[in-house]
């Protein structure tokens, strides 16, 4: 190996640590979005969601219960819903965008009869009406 070689080398072997530092340190960290069934007894929300159109699949939820979405965060990132509960229309909501700092890390969705509320900074604020 001649010298050039050998320092082009030594640059990519540099450009990757430091890649890799950043992704463990900010440029990507680790989401769970839980989403919890309060809508009363004997109920069963069916959730479906993407994030940024990839296919994230499908849970369902019965009373009481939570369940969680879990994702490494991606610029921009969105993670789109699908809700189907009995009585109401379809909701289509977005559970999770990195644009908005309103949740990092830990996302909570709670599933009531009165709608969907999010908790932002330890208050439940209701973000979407069940449509009918
Ligand atoms: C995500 O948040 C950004 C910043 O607030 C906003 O501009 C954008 O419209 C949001 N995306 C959606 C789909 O609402
Ligand atoms: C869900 O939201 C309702 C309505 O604001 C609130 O009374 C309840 O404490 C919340 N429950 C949970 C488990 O998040």
């Amino acid at each position: 190996m001649d010298l050039t070689l050998l320092r082009k080398f030594h640059a990519f072997i540099l450009i990757v640590v430091i890649i890799s530092l950043c992704a463990s340190t900010g440029f990507s960290f680790e989401t769970h979005v839980y989403m919890t069934n309060n809508l009363g007894d004997n109920t069963i929300i069916y959730l479906h969601c993407l994030k940024n159109f990839e296919e994230m699949g499908h849970q369902q939820i019965p009373y009481h219960w939570t369940c969680q979405w879990w994702f490494r965060v991606t610029y921009p990132g969105l993670l789109l819903c699908e809700a189907n509960v009995q009585g109401a229309k379809q909701l289509q909501f977005l559970a999770y965008n990195t644009s908005k700092n309103t949740c990092r890390g830990d996302c909570h969705w709670n599933f009531t009869q009165q709608g969907v509320f999010q908790n932002l900074n330890g208050e439940w604020k209701l973000q979407y009406k069940w449509p009918h």
